[in-house]
């Protein structure tokens, strides 16, 4: 059995060292990209709170296409350049949105989101994927969470 969870009122930067630590030992070893990344999406969701969605888009054939998640069912394909989601790994940008409603060209598919964090997994210098988080809770994200989440993604690299 796993359990990650933190403590109730872990401070955030402790949350994010265990949570790459969990992220770590959950995937070192498992070539499965797909498998890696649904613990991933599981560990995300228990690891965070407010979140109302967390998961993967991966770059397929020059578009974003869905990937293992927790949450509602989501859009399946995003052109890149497109949305929070697409413009994040056009650019190779992590992206901090405090309100989705103010983005423009935001893709709603949850109506009730209206903060997201998205960050890009790259390898070799290219995007591969992108890191979703999405919150009912308005500006629910900040830097401290873009690190955190950054250094998962970078050591998920060659692991999805
Ligand atoms: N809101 C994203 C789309 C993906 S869903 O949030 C799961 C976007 O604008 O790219």
């Amino acid at each position: 059995m796993y359990d990650f969870r933190p403590a109730p009122d872990t401070p955030k930067p402790e949350t994010y060292r265990q949570l790459l630590d969990a992220a770590d030992a959950l995937t070192a070893g498992e070539p499965d990209a797909v498998a890696n990344m649904a613990n991933i999406a599981a560990l995300l969701w228990d690891f965070l709170p407010d979140l109302n969605w967390s998961g993967f888009y991966r770059v397929v054939d020059g578009q974003l296409v869905l990937g293992p998640f927790m949450g509602r069912p989501a859009c399946i394909r995003i052109p890149l350049g497109q949305g929070v989601c697409g413009i994040a790994a056009s650019e190779g940008k992590t992206q901090l949105v405090e309100d989705v409603h103010a983005f423009p060209g935001h893709i709603a598919c949850d109506a009730v989101t209206n903060s997201e964090l998205v960050v890009p997994v790259a390898r070799d210098g290219h995007v591969i994927a992108v890191i979703d988080l999405d919150s009912p809770k308005p500006a629910r994200f900040d830097s401290e969470d873009a690190a955190g989440i950054e250094a998962v993604a970078a050591m998920l690299s060659t692991r999805i």
